[in-house]
């Protein structure tokens, strides 16, 4: 499944993280953090992770994420990869193929991360550049994504997937991971039904209907069932 979360930045932190990545930022060569096979397919720049930049970066891209309950109810985050940041241009414009690595170990803070669910929130204005396409192969087909600035997509880890080449721009997005409580995506998905058709459900009648209440049991209970912390 790919969830797609509208306008997850507002326009002044769209802002900040913009000023925070231009050219005088520290970036460095992007194959540095990427595995096995994955590093014969990368080809791109990475903001350095001990920047000061990349930590104010990492604590706005959080603390976004924190305060958007779709995400939350999606992905049901055990622990989140520090976010990072790249840029596609020029020479180092593309990404190709690959699957991500399973484990990965995030450093802020120090702890290894299993890669149940993959995070892209694009900083660039689709127009201001061209390719840089986020390419999500999955067995019905081929996604292509390239979203607004601000957008997130949320995709499964477990996918292959690739950055087409930049042929005019710059795209600079922040890319990471989440384990969920919830490991199985199909526990995942039915936990994200119930929750949105419950939020409907709420706005449309008695929040203390007994039926109600029972459901919203439910869901905590299937959580319950279901959740590893
Ligand atoms: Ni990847």
């Amino acid at each position: 499944m790919l969830l797609h979360l509208k306008s997850l930045l507002r326009p002044d932190e769209l802002t900040t993280a913009r000023s925070l990545l231009g050219d005088d930022a520290p970036w460095v060569d992007g194959r540095g953090s990427a595995g096995g096979q994955a590093v014969h397919e990368k080809n791109n720049e990475q903001l350095a992770q001990d920047s000061p930049q990349a930590a104010r970066l990492r604590e706005l891209v959080l603390a976004a994420l924190q305060r958007d309950p779709v995400f939350f109810a999606a992905a049901l985050p055990r622990r989140i990869f520090n976010p990072m940041f790249n840029r596609y241009r020029g020479g180092s414009n593309h990404y190709g193929a690959h699957i991500d690595g399973a484990v990965l170990q995030s450093r802020q803070p120090a702890q290894w991360v299993r890669t149940d669910l993959s995070c892209t929130l694009f900083l660039a204005n689709p127009g201001d550049y061209d390719g840089g396409e986020l390419v999500i192969h999955e067995p019905q087909g081929a996604q292509r994504v390239k979203l607004p600035a601000g957008d997130l997509v949320v995709y499964p880890g477990s996918t292959l997937h690739e950055v087409t080449p930049v042929t005019r721009g710059a795209r600079i997005a922040s890319f990471f991971w989440v384990e969920s409580m919830v490991r199985s995506p199909e526990q995942r998905r039915l936990l994200l039904e119930m929750d949105m058709a419950l939020v409907k459900l709420r706005a449309r009648t008695d929040a203390n209907a007994p039926e109600l209440v029972q459901l919203t049991g439910t869901y905590h209970n299937l959580l319950r069932m279901w959740a590893d912390t």
